[in-house]
């Protein structure tokens, strides 16, 4: 399938064939985020290299997009649970016939020929081929060669770029420029520690006879070892699902990250005897497989981890593994928002090479098959623990996929995402310089992408301290990871937090200035709950490993999520959805314990504290499934 000529779009409207050039007017509409660290500036792009251009068309009733998701999020709202159809969706959102004449008329206007246009299928792109020339004289910018200092990798991108003013509202981004740096996200500072019990000793035991005899895995060491049976006992979670065939519960993976069966059946014959042999429906994006290649923690850790919990919490629900990317290239977030969204889906005209996987892929061993596009349902929860700097990507191309999750939410999805390990500081613990730069020494924090677009849910990481137990409270999570938490840089206050923020930052004012984060009050405050995030037991390429991370916490939320809408399906409503403004409700403050103790340390400071209410370390608390369940059963 190729992108449609412009042809039919365009003889709808008379064109002005002829505008005089508007490059007087030309302004800044994208600059990169920040300078790319290991990566040298080789050289001045070619001027005849060819550029494969596309330009992301605004969407139209951006205004709606809150008002949209509130009305069917908002526990106040008539319609709460009246979930909207993807065809109401996309009639919303498509960019306009206006939009893309103006586009049209710009490009033609400064010489180039309609017929090299194309409009993607979604009409959400326009596409052509572009010399590096052409580019940089339409976007007043200039093309260079990057070579990554270790590999020897090369991509090219431009510092900033510019459009005309009167072309700005109708552009939200154009692709490849300043984008730079990110293909794979990598997997939040996922940190083990081996048993620091004789671990041969217990994996001996272990292996001879099946049993945790000789591990002190039971109830009176969840201090030390985190299994099923603690969370249950954690979260008052006692509920065996009745209605699995028409509840959905997704876990995302990106290749090479992947699960072994083997690893989930070591966990089920010692933690849930009777799921031994089950496995995840593989839902593959762009070629994504369980690859086996290569084993260890670092491939199957993160996989692994989230199935045996989602499992074993949600026994006996089947759990839809979106495994996405292929072996060589990978995948990015955009890319599994394409497999659920065939109206984002940019196919061969909008993912960005440097951001984005990109398929189908030339490479050996790559998916030579076109992008998936609008392969599946979302599932009505979709728990990822995955994240990247916020930094580390532009304003716009941080808008336009949060904007997809608020849809995901219009739909009827939860999609939750862990806060990040590293406090307030970003991936590899770095924070940022007074330019929004990472740096080694920097002292502003560094807060993580997705997690501070207000339309997903934030899951931040509690521990229970040492020497307590499953009946104590809760503190933060200070053992090898602290919770992601803060402020975004990019994104607003919601509603929602409103009052719970606002109340933080005036009864507990942190002792940092606006140097360190963005203090205004009105920016988006994260993470929104938490669950225990330290010290699970988790079978990874064979061995029982003990696991940290804001990793662990996201699948248990998307647990005790996927139960409840289990309940609801048997009640004959609907799943709940994007929850972030039933959970901050007055109401439903009964329903989590507040975690009042522990920090976030980051960037030479101890973080942000933990207190009463909300705080940006570990949200509104964890969850008390018990107390959470009719409350969400009350709603309509
Ligand atoms: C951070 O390190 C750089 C380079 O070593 C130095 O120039 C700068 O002054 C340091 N900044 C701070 C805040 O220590
Ligand atoms: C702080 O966040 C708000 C809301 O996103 C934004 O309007 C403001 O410009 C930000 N301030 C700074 C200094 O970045
Ligand atoms: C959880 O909620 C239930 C129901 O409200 C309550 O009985 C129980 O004590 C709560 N559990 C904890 C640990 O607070």
């Amino acid at each position: 399938m190729h992108l449609s000529s412009l042809a039919w779009a365009l003889a709808l409207a008379s064109l002005a064939v002829a505008a005089p050039s508007r490059r007087s007017n030309l302004v800044v509409h994208e600059r990169r985020a920040q300078e790319p660290r290991d990566w040298v500036l080789t050289r001045r792009l070619d001027s005849g290299a060819v550029l494969p251009m596309r330009f992301g068309l605004a969407q139209s009733n951006m205004h709606k997009v809150e008002e949209m998701l509130m009305s069917v999020a908002h526990p106040s709202s008539p319609t709460y649970g009246q979930h909207f159809s993807m065809k109401e969706i996309v009639d919303t959102f498509a960019p306009s016939t206006e939009t893309v004449e103006h586009v049209v008329n710009w490009l033609v206007g400064e010489g180039i020929d309609k017929k090299r246009l194309k409009l993607s299928p979604s009409k959400g792109w326009i596409e052509f081929d572009a010399t590096a020339e052409e580019a940089e004289g339409l976007l007043d910018a200039e093309y260079h060669v990057y070579t990554h200092a270790e590999t020897g990798a090369q991509q090219i991108g431009c510092h900033s770029y510019s459009v005309p003013e009167d072309i700005r509202e109708h552009i939200d981004l154009i692709k490849p420029t300043v984008h730079f740096l990110h293909r794979v996200p990598t997997p939040n500072q996922l940190r083990k520690r081996s048993f620091e019990r004789p671990s041969t000793h217990i994996k001996s035991g272990l292996k001879t006879d099946g049993s945790l005899a000789d591990v002190p895995a039971d109830l009176a060491n969840c201090d030390q070892l985190i299994t099923l049976d603690c969370l249950r006992a954690l979260y008052s979670i006692d509920y065996t699902p009745v209605s699995t065939d028409k509840n959905t519960f997704g876990i995302l993976e990106f290749t090479p990250q992947a699960f072994l069966q083997s690893d989930l059946d070591m966990f089920f014959a010692n933690f849930s005897p009777s799921q031994v042999g089950t496995k995840p429906i593989l839902i593959s994006i762009d070629g994504g497989v369980d690859q086996t290649q290569d084993t260890g923690f670092n491939f199957n850790g993160e996989s692994d981890l989230d199935l045996e919990y989602a499992f074993g919490l949600t026994n006996p629900q089947p759990i839809l593994l979106l495994q996405t990317g292929d072996i060589p290239e990978g995948a990015s977030f955009d890319n599994w928002l394409d497999a659920v969204d065939a109206s984002f889906c940019t196919f061969e005209g909008g993912d960005d090479p440097t951001q984005d996987g990109i398929y189908p892929d030339p490479l050996p061993g790559g998916f030579d098959q076109p992008e998936s596009c609008g392969i599946l349902t979302p599932p009505f929860v979709i728990s990822t623990s995955y994240g990247q700097d916020e930094s580390s990507v532009t304003a716009a191309y941080a808008q336009r996929q949060c904007t997809e999750y608020a849809k995901l939410g219009m739909l009827g999805s939860t999609v939750l995402y862990s806060s990040g390990d590293n406090g307030v500081a970003g991936n590899g613990g770095i924070c940022l310089d007074g330019d929004g730069n990472p740096v080694e020494n920097g002292s502003q924090f560094n807060p993580d992408f997705p997690v501070t677009c207000p339309f997903v849910t934030a899951v931040g990481a509690t521990q229970v301290n040492p020497g307590s137990t499953v009946d104590d409270p809760e503190g933060a999570c200070e053992q090898v990871i602290f919770s992601g938490g803060g402020f975004s840089n990019f994104f607003a206050m919601p509603d929602y937090q409103a009052a719970a923020v606002t109340s933080f930052l005036t009864n507990h004012p942190p002792p940092f200035s606006g140097e360190q984060f963005n203090n205004s009050g009105v920016a988006r405050g994260f993470p929104d709950l938490s669950a225990n995030g330290a010290n699970y037991v988790v079978a990874v390429a064979g061995e029982f490993e003990r696991v940290f991370g804001t990793s662990c916490s996201s699948p248990v939320v998307g647990s005790m999520i996927t139960l409840i809408n289990d309940a609801r399906i048997a009640a004959g409503k609907g799943p709940v959805g994007f929850i972030n403004p039933v959970i901050y409700t007055d109401k439903f403050q009964a329903a989590f314990h507040d975690i009042t103790t522990g920090g976030n340390q980051g960037c030479g400071t101890p973080g942000f504290t933990s207190t009463e209410g909300w705080d940006p370390v570990t949200g509104v608390g964890t969850p008390n499934f018990t107390a959470l369940l009719p409350l969400f059963l009350e709603l309509p």
